[in-house]
């Protein structure tokens, strides 16, 4: 069997709105200008000859195999640099250009191993393709002679080899490192015949700046630098086209696969969210599914003390059921809930909604999205009227000035990033505002930030207040924009709000730590540019004035009419790879799908009447409420899945001693994960590579999920969920996920042109997407906002401090953060080889805190807060500002969120993750939460393994 390929057309596609008509090979071809020879005859099907073009990379113009002949011309041009133009004559064939193709593959062969029909890129290689293609049969030049054949293989990346006896020097890796991942991690070193492809200094790969994307690989023509997947197991035989279940910008990608085992995760050219990029956990990582630890068996317990016990599907179904029916039947219809996950495709997400709220009787329906975005939706939509980014992400290629705060692109959006960077590089202008130097600021090759804004944490709001006080006083607003667009009454009111002095860079500079003139110089270049976009993360989100924080960054974007069109918007880079999808499907307890309220007369009906059910219009219980209604006895049983809240929601200790307080929790995970250690009934997940579904990215673009192989449990997690609701009386029935989708659409107006069809045809659909015609919306707010009366609201956003001080006890203020390589509570990341890049959280501290605690590098630190504590080791650095220190929160037996506190935002209970205040001290052993950490899980793999013993 051999796999479909996508096309290569050579070089990039021209953007040029002006046509030109030419003639190839007697053919007559209309391409717009500035495309080349080589990609306008690959349109109409003549593929010339290449070996240095591909068409994700500028042409270079090196190996001359791509030689054509024009009409009038001299000579023979290379077909990849040479433009398109009006009436051109091109010859793509003859015998001189055969003889000159001919004698290029000739030397280039020489100098080649001639092991074709052993080599793992047989049958997948462009040299081996051009080389059949210029009917090269006899090599002339001695293969004794000097050449590179003994060259020594680099197989220090866990995920690929580099061989250089096999490279041609083509340097399209170079160039894919740069244009594509702007990395800048390779070079061309030496010349003529010593020539050869170098990372960073002459070094390994491992030890040089390379991030592992796999752009390079992705654009070699040769076996030089492969996937050891491929090297291992052969050619890859078929592939599906699906979506990267890691982050939040929602890569497509092509599983290319040998029977039901996944070869390699290629990124789609077509994707319209990555454009044929990736980053290394999708492009890699995806060994978890296949993992020894993956949970293949149902299995239930009485109590967290006794050994788990394997049963059938049918046992732990029926058994789960009759004790949330028995724990409603003793302590009430609203003693029971659920959690979903981000994790999970919308059509989970849906039906798990639509379980609680019509089987379980009760709105007590809550999603991972509360801890990290949720004061995004409420921000935007009070604001714009929709709790969505309004921006696709091709819409950073036209901004000017690019604004981020409080997110890290390279680490937690990376394809994304690389987009951003490419902007950066062609010119736009950067304002960075992180209290911490993340890379954009001076770390990434030919980008610097204009001003990195180093921001005290919790000052967020007298910050964003500050930058909008200059804009309103030096009349920097877009008044017509204003007046046209928004609710000219709020604007009055919010104007003299902003203006008055305590909001000044002059008065608020003690407050954030920002120098006045700097917030003046960054304000200016936001409100001057004709395309200002501010991209934000959790940064913003997670703190005690997340709401507030959001709706200050849309008053902002609204004063200098940064909204409505390609360039601008307000852009929050969502963590996990469907938060936006979870809160779309009506994961919050106050809302249906759609961000409908439950009290709404209108949508309560609409429901019941499709849903068969009474449903409550009382909202249900928020997550930390749900611990604390644990607590009191009132909230006994849980249903969660995908989620692990005893590892990722803060104070951690509270979190556990809900959990243990509750008498039914039900975990429905891939892995034993740190929740399901306080669980009596284990439901076994599925990966996103066993089933079909469909994840919503941070642009709103709703991308197919598809099965490629089959579910390791048995079933997809929509089929568990399914079997659940039956056992508990509220009947489902649906044969596929299409179903689920065709339901959602015709409930939630924003989807109702959503079909499994369209996403199929188009590849993937922005929503709102309101009937079969439309093909999605790339652009939000456009002609109007989508509040009722189509105006855009300014809120008041009055600065109020965070009751997390600094003070002598705890005079340091930590902050969280995450790393490229590992992914959120680190469940899937942990099981890759991924951990050869990061296999600990570090506490990052400056070196004057360093020194005043007589820390270095290494050294174990106690981090201790109001909450509890726990012990890292130390990093000493200059990331972080004096004051300031700063973890990631990948492993659990970090205990991060021992420290982290109940602080939580006003308006939704997101947690105050980035204000911790701490002291640190060197200590010599772990924390007494680590000690308990480490007894209660072993005990916990011991209870699993009795169980799998007597199974
Ligand atoms: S894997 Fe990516 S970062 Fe590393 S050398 Fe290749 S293109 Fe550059
Ligand atoms: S490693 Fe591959 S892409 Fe890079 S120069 Fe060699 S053959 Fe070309
Ligand atoms: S950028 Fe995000 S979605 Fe894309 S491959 Fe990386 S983790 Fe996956
Ligand atoms: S493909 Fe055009 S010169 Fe190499």
């Amino acid at each position: 069997m051999s796999i479909n390929k996508e096309q290569d057309f050579g070089t990039p596609a021209s953007t040029a709105s002006q046509l030109v008509t030419l003639e190839i090979d007697g053919f007559k071809v209309t391409a717009p200008a500035g495309t080349s020879i080589m990609r306008a005859a690959s349109s109409i099907g003549i593929d010339i000859p290449k070996l240095c073009a591909t068409d994700s990379i500028e042409p270079f113009g090196s190996c001359r195999l791509c030689v054509v002949e024009i009409e009038g011309g001299r000579g023979m041009p290379a077909s990849c640099t040479t433009p398109v133009a009006e009436g051109l004559k091109v010859s793509t064939q003859s015998k001189r250009l055969a003889d000159v193709r001919r004698g290029v593959m000739e030397l280039y062969i020489s100098d080649h191993p001639l092991d074709c029909l052993t080599c793992s890129a047989n049958g997948d290689c462009e040299l081996q393709d051009m080389a059949g293609a210029v009917g090269l049969r006899e090599v002339r030049y001695n293969p004794q002679g000097e050449n590179h054949l003994n060259a020594a293989k680099d197989e220090s990346n866990p995920y690929f080899s580099f061989d250089p006896s096999k490279c041609i020097v083509c340097s399209r890796c170079v160039r894919a490192c740069e244009e594509t991942q702007g990395t800048f991690a390779l070079t061309i070193d030496g010349r003529g015949f010593d020539s050869k492809v170098s990372p960073s200094q002459n070094q390994a790969f491992m030890d040089s700046e390379c991030v592992s994307c796999g752009a390079c690989i992705q654009a070699c023509p040769t076996a030089t630098l492969m996937e050891k997947s491929v090297i291992d197991h052969g050619q890859p035989e078929h592939a599906i086209i699906t979506t990267c279940a890691y982050c939040g910008v929602g890569c497509s990608f092509r599983a290319e696969m040998k029977g039901e085992q996944v070869i390699r995760m290629v990124p789609n050219k077509d994707g319209k969210a990555n454009h044929g990029h990736s980053c290394v956990k999708g492009r890699f990582a995806f060994g978890y599914a296949t993992h020894k630890d993956r949970m293949t068996k149902p299995m239930i317990r009485a109590d967290i003390k006794d050994a788990w016990q394997e049963v059938s599907w049918e046992e732990a179904i029926n058994h789960a059921s009759s004790e949330l029916r028995r724990i409603q039947a003793k302590y009430g219809k609203d003693s029971i809930g659920g959690i979903t996950s981000s994790r999970c495709t919308n059509e989970e997400v849906y039906i798990m909604q639509k379980l609680i709220r019509a089987g379980f009787g009760n709105n007590n329906v809550d999603t991972c999205a509360r801890v990290c975005h949720s004061p995004t939706g409420y921000g935007l939509k009070q604001t714009f009227g929709e709790s969505s980014g309004t921006q696709d992400f091709d819409s950073v290629m036209k901004a000017d000035v690019i604004l981020i705060i409080g997110a890290n692109p390279t680490d937690g959006h990376p394809v994304f990033a690389s987009m951003m960077k490419k902007r950066l590089r062609e010119g736009a202008k950067l304002i960075v505002v992180d209290p911490r130097e993340i890379d954009l600021v001076r770390n990434s090759p030919h980008v610097h930030a204009d001003y990195h804004l180093k921001l005290r944490p919790g000052t967020n709001v007298a910050f964003i207040n500050a930058l909008a006080h200059v804009i309103v006083t030096e009349q920097l607003m877009d008044e017509d924009f204003v007046n046209a667009r928004c609710d000219v009454a709020s604007f009055a009111k919010w104007e003299i709000f902003i203006a008055q002095e305590y909001h000044s860079p002059e008065a608020t500079e003690s407050i954030t730590g920002v120098p006045a003139a700097d917030i003046r110089a960054a304000a200016r270049l936001y409100a001057t540019a004709n395309n200002a976009a501010i991209y934000y993360g959790l940064g913003v989100t997670e703190h005690s004035q997340g709401s507030t924080m959001v709706i200050g960054i849309a008053n902002l974007a609204m004063a200098t009419g940064n909204l409505g069109r390609v360039g601008v918007g307000v852009n929050p880079l969502r963590g996990q790879n469907n938060v936006q999808g979870s809160c779309d499907m009506g994961s919050f307890p106050h809302e249906f799908p759609g961000y409908r309220h439950v009290s709404d007369d209108k949508t309560h009906r609409l429901f019941e009447a499709a849903w068969d059910a009474e449903l409550s219009s009382e909202p249900g219980l928020r997550i930390p409420n749900m611990f604390e209604a644990a607590l009191d006895k009132s909230f006994m049983g849980l249903y969660c899945e995908g989620e692990d809240i005893a590892q990722s929601d803060p104070d951690i200790q509270h979190v556990h001693a809900a959990l243990r307080a509750m008498e039914c929790v039900i975990v429905q995970d891939i892995f034993l994960n740190e929740t399901a250690k306080f669980a009596h009934v284990f439901l076994p997940g599925a990966s996103f590579l066993e089933k079909n579904g469909t994840f919503t990215n941070a642009e709103r673009r709703i991308s197919p999920v598809r099965k490629v192989m089959s579910p390791l449990a048995g079933y997809q997690d929509w089929e568990v969920t399914q079997m659940l609701a039956n056992a508990m009386g509220y009947p489902m029935n649906y044969s596929h996920p299409s179903e689920i989708m065709a339901e959602i659409a015709s409930l939630t107006p924003t989807f109702a042109g959503v079909s499994y069809e369209k996403i199929d045809q188009l590849g993937s659909i922005q929503w709102p997407c309101y009937d079969e015609e439309s093909v999605g919306t790339p652009i939000m707010h456009e002609e109007t906002f989508m509040r009722d009366n189509g105006k855009g609201l300014f809120m008041l956003t009055e600065y109020v401090a965070t009751h997390e001080r600094v003070t002598r006890k705890f005079p340091l203020i930590l902050t969280t953060g995450r790393i490229l390589s590992q992914y959120n509570v680190g469940a899937q990341t942990r099981r890759t080889d991924n951990n050869a890049w990061h296999s600990e959280d570090r506490l990052e501290i400056h070196p004057h805190d360093a020194e005043d605690r007589g820390l270095k590098t290494d050294d174990w630190v106690g981090i201790k807060s109001r909450s509890g504590e726990t012990v890292l080791r130390a990093l000493i650095s200059e990331r972080v500002q004096p004051g300031v220190v700063y973890t990631t929160f990948h492993f659990p037996e970090s205990g991060a969120n021992v420290i982290t506190t109940d602080n939580s935002d006003w308006a939704t209970n997101c947690p105050e993750y980035k204000v911790t205040a701490v002291q640190v001290s060197k200590v010599s052993q772990t924390s007494d939460w680590q000690e308990k950490y480490h007894a209660f899980s072993e005990n916990q793999l011991d209870l699993l393994e009795q169980g799998i013993n007597n199974g």
